[in-house]
């Protein structure tokens, strides 16, 4: 228990997340968020050192030894440029912020002042996908030549205590929407097959839902030397799912997050070899909180930096000239 003084930048559901879990791996926390129920549902979940509605009091306060910004994706540059000027490692959460002209502009910032920045893209912490990189690495089914992703869940579902229409992700000026907030599954694409050549595809808002961001995106990704992908993200989805299926020369690994679980399969019956994981969601929120406290403590950020956020919204950034122009889109850079 060293006691470093971390600041949380919202005070929402991962950010209280974020808070617990630094907490107990002993750093004492403050909060920041402009809404007085969230602060006090903080602190009634952690022992704050102080609760702040705004960064200016935040920062006239203290001293932080690190700052993680846990708020909607349209104040995430401002609110990490102010972290890293003010001499802050930072924890930045997904996606760095809704366009790449923003996330060049941070980078900027990011190169000037030096200090160490860990994105957020969680399940680059998640031991089954370690798992999948690794079967993958030693070609256990041989040359990928398909790779589908799929992520469907329903808005609605994911703060049971609020309406979804309040939440930021219905708001496309705050960031929200399936291809921003899902672009988890962008980063994994990066992360197992490095930058595709091009991307086609559609995304639009589809259901009935009431919000102003896009709620489905169908991508078809290729690569010069590699495999193609598709990628499904959807907002309106039930049950909720989550696999990755990728199909190579000799067979297949898939994926799901629920149940969580791999299964490798090689025959044309469906006999798959199974492993079941026991690791629970906070796991890899815990394990990025582990990360980020080495950072401070001067350990090179090693599983997701600032570039790897900034390849996502390059990929983004082409995703969306591909659909609103009906054409496949170079990955610029
Ligand atoms: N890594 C992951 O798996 C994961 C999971 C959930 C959320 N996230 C990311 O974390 C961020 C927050 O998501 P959430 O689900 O906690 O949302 P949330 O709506 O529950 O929390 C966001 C909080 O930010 C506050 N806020 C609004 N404007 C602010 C400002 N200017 N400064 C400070 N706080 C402000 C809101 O009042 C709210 O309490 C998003 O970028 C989201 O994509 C990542």
């Amino acid at each position: 228990m060293d006691g470093k003084h971390i600041l949380i930048v919202g005070s929402g559901s991962v950010g209280k997340r974020h808070a617990r879990n630094l907490a107990a791996l002993g750093c004492r926390i403050s909060g920041m968020d402009p809404r007085a129920d969230r602060r006090e549902e903080m602190a009634s979940e952690v022992k704050l050192v102080a609760a702040f509605a705004s960064e200016q009091e935040a920062y006239a306060a203290a001293k932080y030894d690190g700052v993680v910004i846990a708020s909607p994706p349209h104040v995430h540059v401002r609110q990490t440029v102010q972290a890293l000027e003010a001499g802050c490692p930072v924890l930045l959460e997904k996606p760095v912020c809704p366009d790449l002209k923003g996330a060049r502009a941070l980078q900027e910032a990011a190169k000037r002042t030096k200090a160490p920045l860990l994105m957020g893209y969680t399940w680059r912490w998640w031991p089954p996908l370690a798992d999948v990189r690794r079967l993958l690495d030693e070609k256990a089914v041989g040359a990928i030549h398909h790779v589908q992703f799929h992520m469907s869940a329903h808005l609605a579902d994911w703060h049971p205590w609020e309406r979804y229409q309040d939440f930021f992700m219905a708001q496309r000026e705050q960031g929200g929407g399936a291809l921003l907030d899902e672009s988890h599954w962008i980063d994994l694409m990066l992360w197992l097959f490095g930058m595709p050549k091009e991307v086609s595809g559609k995304i639009d808002k589809i259901s009935t839902l009431e919000i102003t961001s896009d709620d489905n995106v169908d991508l078809l990704f290729t690569y010069e030397d590699g495999p193609r992908v598709t990628m499904h993200l959807d907002l309106y989805g039930r049950p909720h799912e989550k696999f990755i299926r990728f199909v190579g020369a000799d067979g297949t690994i898939f994926w799901s997050a629920d149940p969580n679980q791999l299964s490798v399969g090689r025959t044309a019956a469906a006999e798959w070899d199974k492993t079941a994981y026991r690791c629970e969601r906070n796991d890899m929120f815990v394990a990025v909180a582990k990360e980020f406290l080495a950072a401070i403590d001067g350990a090179p950020v090693k599983t997701c930096n600032l570039d790897d956020g900034v390849n996502v919204l390059r990929v983004i950034e082409a995703a969306r000239a591909a659909s609103s122009e009906n054409r496949a889109a170079a990955i610029g850079d």
